[in-house]
């Protein structure tokens, strides 16, 4: 049991303006990963918006061409006439040769792409030949070394992020059951999102994963935001509706009992449940 003074509610202002803080520098920063994503993976196959197909560019990477020749079809077709592309296209599709370099190719990227892609912008600097020629090689997507790196940075840093966030909607008054779930919800998919990465660099399909993932752990935060925010200055009046939407569930979920198929599942996640509450010290108190 919960007493009054360990709910949102009957907290200390001080402690109630500390939660607050903290949570709404999250709420914020969750909004600017989400526009962060829409920028970089979000173009990633030339066109706006999030699909799935710029998460398999991005890990899988575009393994029937090279960057030079997608970029070519998609992002910087208005950058040069049609003849200067197929030039560059062919080019890529040969091996990009050294050879032809310095008679055929430079001049082409001179003309048309060193404008913007010289050394002065975070652009690759396309006068050298090295990099023009590295974005000519097949797109292999991610590397390991550049999956490490984010992998662990993620989840280090976000691992800490949904710590705190469950720390404090632990303390919010909330059907019991789905508290459980909702706190272990975010972890979960931060697992399932980040094994999806490396999954993806292997094998396109899993990308639907990481959309899961994303989704999972944003709406879970979300809810859990919102929840805090409001217990934490709100009159009990205008949320105490909260600890009803539990009701309707416990009902749909008691209904799924008597099904065939579904009691059957039902029973085996209700005793898989009561193990792991026994476990973790929870049991019916
Ligand atoms: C008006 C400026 C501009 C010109 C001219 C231009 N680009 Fe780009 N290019 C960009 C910008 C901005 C990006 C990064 C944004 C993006 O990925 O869509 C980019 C990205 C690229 C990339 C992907 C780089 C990477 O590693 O992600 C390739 C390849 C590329 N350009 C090729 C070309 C080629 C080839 C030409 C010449 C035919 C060209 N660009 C001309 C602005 C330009």
């Amino acid at each position: 049991m919960t007493s009054a003074n360990e709910t949102l509610a009957g907290l200390p202002v001080k402690f109630k303006v500390l939660f607050t803080g903290f949570l709404l520098v999250i709420g914020v920063g969750l909004l600017m990963a989400g526009v962060q994503i829409m920028l970089t993976h979000g173009m990633a196959d030339g066109k706006a918006g999030l699909s799935i197909n710029d998460i398999v560019y991005s890990y899988y990477g575009n393994r029937s061409g090279s960057k030079l020749e997608s970029m070519l079809n998609g992002a910087m077709k208005p950058m040069a006439p049609d003849t200067a592309r197929f030039e560059l296209i062919q080019w890529a599709r040969d091996g990009a040769p050294i050879d032809a370099w310095a008679s055929r190719i430079e001049p082409l990227v001179q003309k048309h792409c060193v404008s913007c892609h010289n050394g002065e912008s975070s652009l690759p600097d396309f006068r050298k030949a090295e990099v023009v020629r590295q974005a000519a090689e097949t797109d292999q997507g991610a590397s390991v070394a550049f999956l490490t790196r984010v992998s662990h940075i993620h989840l280090f840093g976000i691992a800490f992020i949904f710590l705190f966030v469950g720390w404090i909607f632990a303390m919010a008054e909330f059907d019991r059951r789905w508290q459980f779930i909702l706190i272990a919800t975010p972890f979960t998919f931060l697992l399932v999102d980040v094994l999806s990465w490396w999954l993806t660099r292997l094998t396109p399909i899993f990308a639907w994963l990481t959309m899961l993932g994303g989704i999972g752990y944003s709406l879970a935060s979300t809810v859990m935001l919102f929840t805090c925010l409001t217990q934490l200055w709100m009159p009990r009046s205008r949320w105490g509706w909260y600890r009803y939407l539990s009701d309707p569930c416990q009902a749909a979920w008691t209904g799924l009992r008597g099904r065939p198929v579904a009691g059957a599942i039902v029973a085996k996640l209700e005793a898989a449940g009561a193990v792991l509450m026994r476990v973790l010290g929870l049991g019916d108190k």
